[in-house]
């Protein structure tokens, strides 16, 4: 279907209330990549939010398959959402309901190389559920916003002083050969990327540890990085005006931008 023809109700409560799930994921030649994790970490989401999906793991990615050969884009990133559909506008949770699923593929450019870019530190004003990928992104929306109005691409976020993540990526921080991650809580989403490059590091033998960072730690890294399934990698050269490392060697960026680059694409 044309996107221009889609049409959902006015009384969805993922309209009304910003009460949804979704899921972004990346699908390359028409194979969708960690399907695994994603409807994994979809399932906890309507676990939560206690939404009953209505798909097996292989009905849904079976439906995902039907949209990408329809639209055919040799690389794209997938977004799907479900929410609990149209229901009288009641803050309570509907007890009958007829669930909401969208499904959109977009093309999307793969970076040839590891991508360095600026960003703003802020404090995280989000909620204590970051762990659910909720729909409900107006705090990630407006901290992007600002990040780019002060000519970054990402805000990162701190938590009493503790970095948490960034608005639409988790953090790695290097420092003198370790890296540390911060600790999956209900102050992050567990990225799916996040744990690939948990796992590339692991079969490398790379020291890394996942623990609370502090904001000072910033000033003392050799290499800020941040991953995304759309973004895969990327480093951090300048946060809020600030240099991080010597601004331009991100080592550990490149290594493992080459091996997320080789567990998605042979
Ligand atoms: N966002 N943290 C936040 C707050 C995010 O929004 C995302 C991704 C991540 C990284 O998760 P993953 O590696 O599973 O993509 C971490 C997606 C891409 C988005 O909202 O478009």
């Amino acid at each position: 279907m044309n996107l221009a023809d889609a049409k959902i109700s006015v009384l969805d409560r993922g309209f009304i209330f910003g009460e949804g799930i979704y899921e972004v994921m990346l699908a390359v030649e028409g194979n969708l990549l960690h399907f695994k994790n994603h409807f994994e970490r979809l399932q906890d989401g309507a676990k939560d939010m206690q939404l009953d999906i209505q798909f097996s793991e292989t009905k849904l990615h079976d439906l995902i398959k039907e949209v990408l050969s329809l639209n055919n884009n040799p690389f794209c990133s997938v977004y799907l959402q479900f929410t609990k559909g149209a229901a009288p506008r009641d803050h309570y949770y509907p007890t009958r309901y007829d669930p909401t699923l969208f499904i959109m593929t977009s093309p999307i450019n793969m970076p040839p190389r590891l991508n360095v870019v600026k960003a703003i530190l802020l404090k995280d004003i989000r909620w204590q559920k970051c762990n659910v990928k909720s729909t409900s992104l107006y705090a990630n929306t407006w901290a992007k916003t600002k990040a780019k109005k002060s000519g970054g691409e990402e805000a990162i976020f701190e938590r009493n002083g503790i970095l948490t993540e960034g608005a639409t990526s988790n953090l790695f921080l290097v420092h003198r050969n370790k890296v540390l991650t911060p600790k999956e809580n209900e102050h992050i989403l567990p990225g799916v990327t996040r744990e690939l490059v948990l796992e590339i590091m692991r079969r490398k033998n790379i020291d890394h540890e996942e623990t609370n960072i502090s904001i000072d730690s910033l000033w003392k890294a050799d290499e800020l990085l941040l991953t995304s399934t759309t973004k895969g990698i990327v480093a951090v050269k300048d946060i809020n005006g600030k240099q991080i490392g010597d601004g331009e060697t991100f080592n550990l960026g490149v290594e493992i931008f080459q091996a997320l680059k080789t567990l998605s694409f042979t």
